[in-house]
């Protein structure tokens, strides 16, 4: 496989985000917009442990690269939370994980996914189970860098582009290794496509929905993506899974804009 899972272990570090000059914010805040929609990323990074926990108990569990894989990658997303929420705090906004932890809503994923787990337990064995959590971790994946992609596009700050930047190219290792191990396990299983892509057409909404207000997701959604510029981020992502074995056609991200209204 392409992706070192060693070499990716060894080499983690926390993002960067001490050094930056976050004094700027002083004189020039961050527009409420922007606020609204970091506050939204900082409690995904926060709430990816409550997706290890779940999928500790799933069969990706038995898997070591996959294991070894989701050990580093959150510990990772906890530090894109702890950096982003500072910058929140510098505005009056307090976001802590502990708490977020505690209050979690029961709503995301394992509840989302249950209907598959259903079916699974039925029919399919739980190797194919790995092939979907792949699949779904590399689409989420997508996205946020999506997300964080835009907002860095924004002229809100310099410093929040860097930081947003530092963020992403995490991510985009992340989008490297779901997206080997789906591709790998998708390839030539014909059982795991029709899976895969029945858990994506009941299932699959955009990050952080479940755990965030409607309210909320419909925010991020109009902020990041609306207008061209911000269609074209996310038919880039419709594209990619449906170059994915058996999710050609797929539109995910596109019909999830257009039924929150998105303008295109
Ligand atoms: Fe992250
Ligand atoms: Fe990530």
């Amino acid at each position: 496989m392409a992706f070192d899972i060693d070499r990716y272990t060894r080499q983690s570090e926390p993002v960067s985000w001490e050094d930056l000059d976050y004094s700027v914010f002083r004189e020039n805040p961050l527009p409420p917009a922007t606020l609204r929609t970091l506050r939204y990323m900082c409690e995904i990074e926060f709430h990816t442990v409550c997706y290890l926990r779940d999928m500790l108990v799933s069969p990706s569990r038995k898997d070591p690269q996959v294991g070894s894989f989701m050990s580093t990658w959150n510990w990772e997303e906890i530090w894109h939370g702890e950096a982003l929420s500072h910058v929140l705090e510098l505005h009056g906004i307090t976001v802590k994980f502990d708490e977020l932890k505690a209050k979690r809503v029961k709503l995301g994923w394992r509840d989302r996914i249950s209907p598959v787990k259903q079916s699974m337990l039925s029919n399919i064995v739980g190797i194919d189970f790995v092939a979907v959590h792949m699949l779904w971790g590399s689409i989420n994946e997508r996205s946020t860098a999506a997300a964080y992609k835009r907002l860095a596009s924004f002229d809100d700050s310099p410093v929040l582009t860097a930081l947003l930047k530092r963020i992403a190219a995490q991510e985009t290792k992340h989008i490297a290794f779901y997206t080997t191990q789906a591709q790998a396990r998708l390839e030539d299983n014909p059982r795991a496509q029709k899976l895969a892509r029945m858990a994506l057409r009941t299932a699959w909404q955009p990050v952080g929905s479940g755990v965030s207000p409607e309210s909320e997701v419909n925010h991020v959604m109009h902020h990041l993506f609306s207008g061209p510029e911000g269609r074209r981020e996310i038919a880039a992502v419709d594209r990619y899974i449906a170059t994915l074995p058996g999710m050609a056609g797929l539109t995910l991200l596109t019909s999830s804009l257009d039924e929150r209204g998105v303008p295109a």
